[in-house]
């Protein structure tokens, strides 16, 4: 390959097969507007050290801002295949486009503190567009969620139903575990505080830049300490793909509910038909397929994150080729999400909560703990009231009834402490706990929870 920047120094062409396994173009072209930005924080950072003057600035600007241009309309199609990678490939038009000036921006850098700068450019902004989304899908449960405040919901344990709450509050639950994501995905953004660029390929710069000045630039607090540090790790690219494995993670255990509610066994809600899809065989058939995408995509993210951490794990100091499969993984994780929750979005604000059936799957037998407290309120201890709420689970049973269809005297026959009242409670309306202790399912928790979400979605 003659196209290649470092040639001269090899007496023979590289071999395709080699050239196809080595070059990141076709996939790292996306790094474009960061490289870019790279570039001319660079330029200009050469300039004030004296080695580009006026002119060659200039020049290089407007070169490097016409690429732009050529990207924003051409994509992966500007890049020729004689291009290595994303940094080469602007490194070749820029002098096709400024001549002479472009030969001098090189100096004193490297394509790994180019390399480690643009990931960390590329990084901010997926994080910073991810937490959009994450906040969008949020909203659309929270409004779901107030409006749901009041419908009783069988809350799971060991997917056996446990205790009644408040679908709001379990509604509220997801958004929770979002609001932690959104939490963590700012502390990952917090971390890339640091520049890399100005650390050359691994002992730092020949040029005399001003790396603060380089730094304040692109937007990062401060450069990078060390320069071997800076080019061979990866770590924020980790910390991105644990950040969104964990948000994957909770989107995915979250549809696995909506799968299970919207089976016939569960039949708690229903999908928007433009949010669910058909079957090519079966006519019947309306599947969570948003949902299930949802859970089978986590699995990549999963992946994505531990294919980073084994390539890292046995890399020597410095930069190392293989840290170029980096970018595959952040990639697809970025763009996975982003597909996934405007569609999980949209899916959540169509469905239908079927009250009505939610109510008649609730099994009576959740109202002995109500049935307990009760007691306790009489004076009863709480392990003795237990135990004649089991006995009357087991009178129930060997009856084959709910406890709702015991008579009094049935219930009088497990302890004489129980009688009209103790009936009334098993047969009457739903009612949640309310003892108003905070993060529980009362209806002041709710509406404490909605208005610290609220502030949080800046609402
Ligand atoms: N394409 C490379 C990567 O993504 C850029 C750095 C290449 N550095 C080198 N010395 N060959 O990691």
């Amino acid at each position: 390959m003659a196209g290649k920047v470092w040639q001269a120094r090899f007496s023979a062409p590289l071999s395709q097969a080699v050239d196809r396994l080595n070059r990141s173009a076709p996939f790292d072209w996306k790094l474009w507007p960061h490289d870019l930005a790279v570039s001319r924080a660079w330029a200009s950072a050469l300039h004030s050290a004296g080695n580009l003057t006026k002119n060659d600035l200039a020049v290089i600007v407007d070169g490097l801002d016409r690429i732009g241009k050529e990207f924003a309309q051409q994509g992966g199609d500007f890049l020729t295949p004689d291009d290595e990678d994303i940094h080469m490939g602007i490194e070749r038009r820029l002098l096709e486009l400024a001549g002479e000036p472009a030969l001098k921006l090189h100096y004193g850098r490297s394509r790994n503190d180019m390399v480690a700068t643009d990931v960390l450019l590329y990084l901010r902004d997926a994080c910073q567009s991810l937490q959009a989304e994450v906040k969008g899908v949020a909203g659309i449960l929270l409004d779901r969620a107030q409006a749901e405040a009041g419908t009783p919901f069988p809350a799971y344990t060991h997917l056996q139903q446990a205790q009644p709450v408040s679908l709001g509050h379990l509604l509220l639950a997801y958004v929770t575990a979002l609001q932690k994501d959104d939490r963590l995905l700012s502390d990952c953004l917090a971390r890339m505080d640091r520049c890399p660029l100005g650390s050359g390929a691994v002992a730092g710069s020949a040029a005399d830049v001003d790396r603060q000045q380089i730094a304040s630039d692109l937007g990062f607090k401060r450069p990078s300490a060390n320069s071997v540090e800076a080019v061979g790790s990866r770590d924020e690219v980790a910390d991105f793909l644990y950040a969104c494995a964990r948000l994957g993670l909770h989107l995915s255990r979250m549809s696995e509910d909506f799968i299970l509610w919207s089976s016939q066994e569960f039949g708690y809600v229903t999908l928007d038909d433009s949010t669910a899809t058909g079957s090519s065989m079966l006519p019947h058939k309306k599947n969570p397929d948003v949902f299930e995408l949802a859970r089978g995509k986590t699995g990549r993210l999963i992946g994505n994150l531990c294919a980073v951490l084994v390539t890292l794990k046995g890399l020597p100091s410095g930069y190392n080729k293989d840290l170029q499969e980096d970018k595959e993984a952040m990639f697809d994780t970025a763009e996975t999400l982003q597909t996934l929750l405007p569609a999980l979005a949209d899916t959540l604000k169509g469905l239908s909560f079927n009250r009505t059936v939610i109510e008649q799957r609730m099994v009576p037998e959740l109202k002995l703990e109500r049935l307990c407290e009760r007691l306790v309120s009489e004076g009863v201890p709480f392990r003795e009231a237990y135990r004649v709420a089991q006995r009357v689970a087991l009178a129930a049973d060997k009856k084959g009834l709910h406890v709702d269809a015991l008579t009094v005297a049935d219930l009088q026959k497990v302890d004489d402490r129980l009688g009209q009242q103790a009936a009334d409670l098993l047969r009457g309306e739903w009612s949640i706990p309310d003892s108003g202790v905070a993060g529980g399912s009362s209806a002041a928790s709710i509406k404490a929870q909605v208005v610290a979400l609220r502030q949080w979605l800046g609402d």
